[in-house]
């Protein structure tokens, strides 16, 4: 995500230079995690996310056949290296800055066009519903990836237990808005809270997950505690985290990063090699934990799930509605 007009007083965004600081960051924690393992460094301090609360391993978690045939990522990049602007614009701000972050109590607003509204404990939302382990790649607008063990529920059961009506042609999502809880929404790099959207249908479509976890364990601060959005076909930065209110809606919801910048981001914002991005190409991208002088990878249409969700889209111009 790149601020195109930036005030003086808002924080500089270090995603202008995303892969060659993620890179140095990963070499770095790599030499690092090296080094002490060999003696050589015991003393060194590592980087702020190592120190990051631990969290709770999640109890009946099953497998679900989505896996993917690569290595996982490793958990210190997954969680050491996160776009969350309410935490700062820095790629290693939200696991310094969420530290003293808790996320329960928690409740979700389940509001507008269905039979049943209301608002809802965390564990009364998540605790009807089988928690799945699903292996899916995230793949950033700003062309990296990564491959991540997410612990969650389908959307759609979820959706269905509220009974959305026949003028619910939309789900918009709002994150938590607490600048005394989440320090980065005192600047206003971006118009909070944080919102996303996406169309019934694909709110409703199997891929689309609530998370509540990864690699086993309840959701770290820095990644979305306790309950994000997981959209693999999709950019990154609609899987919106922190979510404190889900609507049924009748039209198409604002979503942060288009109101930022429309000419960039669009509602749809799926995972497409064909379509650039103003500023740069989407047709590759770096898989987070690859070698500095491996090739990057080819980016896959929907980011590799288009036999799952192409349909969603047929008869759509892509390149309009991106
Ligand atoms: N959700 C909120 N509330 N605030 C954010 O800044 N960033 C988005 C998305 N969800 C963001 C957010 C972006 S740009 C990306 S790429 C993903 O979260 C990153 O998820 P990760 O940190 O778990 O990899």
């Amino acid at each position: 995500m790149l601020i195109q007009i930036r005030k003086r007083s808002d924080p500089r965004s270090s995603e202008i230079t995303p892969k060659s600081a993620y890179l140095d960051y990963v070499s770095r924690r790599r030499f690092l995690g090296t080094a002490v393992a060999a003696g050589m460094i015991g003393s060194l301090p590592l980087p702020a996310s190592a120190a990051a609360p631990k969290k709770a391993a999640l109890q009946g978690v099953v497998k679900s056949r989505y896996k993917l045939d690569e290595p996982l990522t490793d958990t210190e990049a997954a969680t050491g290296y996160n776009n969350f602007y309410e935490f700062g614009t820095g790629k290693t701000d939200p696991a310094t800055y969420s530290k003293d972050f808790k996320p329960k109590p928690w409740t979700v607003a389940i509001a507008g066009e269905a039979a049943k509204t209301a608002t809802v404990d965390f564990d009364d939302l998540i605790k009807p519903h089988q928690l799945e382990e699903r292996v899916y790649r995230l793949r950033c607008v700003e062309a990296w990836s990564m491959i991540v063990p997410w612990v969650g529920v389908p959307l759609a059961d979820v959706i269905k237990r509220f009974e959305p009506s026949s003028k619910a042609k939309y789900v918009a999502f709002e994150t938590l808005n607490d600048p005394q809880r989440m320090p980065g929404q005192k600047s206003r790099v971006l118009d909070w809270p944080y919102v996303e959207g996406l169309r019934m249908d694909e709110a409703m479509h199997p891929l689309a997950i609530l998370a509540v976890g990864m690699y086993g364990e309840e959701m770290p601060n820095q990644n979305g505690a306790p309950i994000r959005l997981v959209v693999p076909w999709k950019y990154g930065f609609k899987s919106i985290k922190s979510i404190v209110k889900i609507a049924f809606v009748e039209k198409e919801p604002p979503t942060s990063w288009n109101r930022s910048a429309p000419n960039e981001y669009g509602f749809y914002s799926n995972v497409n090699p064909t379509v650039d991005h103003p500023r740069w190409s989407q047709a590759k991208e770096r898989r987070i934990g690859d070698s500095l002088f491996s090739a990057k990878r080819p980016t896959l249409m929907f980011n590799g799930y288009a036999d799952e969700v192409a349909a969603l889209y047929a008869g759509m111009e892509m390149k309009k509605n991106y």
